[in-house]
């Protein structure tokens, strides 16, 4: 049995994956940032296997504080996390910022996890088949400004959103470089009907079912255990734009997302070799 955070697993394509992995004897930490409806998921999830203590974590990924109290909690209750998934995910058709003064979009669907993922490595290190899987987009952008994407002059949501999800491929495949013994990949779901695809594009999709059949696939299967670095579509590796393959943009995506980082608590906790 396997202990699978799945962010944002409150609704949409995170939640069916939660309940998929959940049928497959699979204890998930369900993330959410409404504690009403990550208890909804968690009763669902008991009906499906009673037999194992699924949890409950809640964050605001528009806060860096809530993000630290979440991998604080988890560092303190679980022994190791055998796969993260890094699903949570916006779009906004409005400029807003997060509590640290970040663009919406780039907070919760990019840096957030970015900031997550590092603070939780010790917890990956300790599992005997540690992976990670970042949610991106077909529509991911074809190149960033990387000192322009966390308060943009001309905002425009659905180049914030694609920003925010070539970020996720350049994270991807930096930390890939530099992680030792964790895979880490970086999938689009599909076009699925939810309430994110809703917001950006209208009614339409597939079903989430559809959508969950990757991820579920990049956390457990066999054929890609061990497999990392990459960028998968319907199961398959895929090639993204080549502007996610550039290691000068990758490393100026991550010095600047170290920068953004308000705390020293957080930064006290990331390992040296992931400062620099
Ligand atoms: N749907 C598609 O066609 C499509 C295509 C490509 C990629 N994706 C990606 O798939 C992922 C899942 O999206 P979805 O389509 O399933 O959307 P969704 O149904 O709207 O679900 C998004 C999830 O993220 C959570 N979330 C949003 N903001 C948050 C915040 N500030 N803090 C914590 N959690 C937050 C939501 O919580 P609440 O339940 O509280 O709202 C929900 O659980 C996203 O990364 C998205 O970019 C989707």
């Amino acid at each position: 049995m396997k202990t699978i955070l799945v962010t944002g697993a409150t609704d949409g394509i995170g939640r069916e994956t939660a309940k998929e992995l959940a049928e497959k004897g699979h204890r998930i930490i369900i993330h959410g940032r409404s504690e009403n409806k990550a208890w909804k998921v968690k009763e669902e999830l008991n009906k499906i296997n009673s037999e194992v203590e699924h949890k409950i974590a809640i964050a605001d990924l528009e806060s860096q504080q809530q993000v630290l109290d979440l991998s604080t909690q988890l560092k303190e209750e679980e022994d190791k996390i055998d796969v993260l998934i890094n699903n949570a995910g916006i779009y906004q058709n409005q400029l807003e910022f997060s509590e640290d003064k970040i663009e919406k979009t780039i907070a919760v669907n990019y840096h957030s996890h970015f900031v997550l993922t590092l603070l939780l490595l010790p917890l990956l290190e300790k599992s005997d088949d540690p992976r990670i899987i970042n949610f991106s987009s077909m529509v991911h952008a074809h190149n960033l400004d990387t000192d322009k994407i966390w308060d943009p002059i001309n905002f425009n949501g659905s180049q914030a959103y694609s920003d925010s999800k070539l970020a996720m491929i350049l994270f991807t495949f930096k930390l890939d470089r530099i992680v030792n013994g964790i895979t880490v990949n970086c999938l689009h779901p599909g076009v699925i009907n939810t309430k994110l695809l809703r917001q950006g594009w209208g009614a339409g999709g597939s079903s989430v079912e559809k959508g969950a059949v990757t991820p579920v696939y990049l956390a457990l299967s066999d054929e890609v255990k061990g497999e990392s670095g990459g960028y998968f579509v319907n199961k398959n590796k895929k090639k993204p734009t080549e502007a996610a393959f550039k290691q000068e943009l990758q490393d100026q995506l991550w010095n600047k997302s170290i920068e953004m980082i308000k705390y020293q608590e957080i930064l006290n906790k990331i390992p040296d070799q992931f400062l620099n």
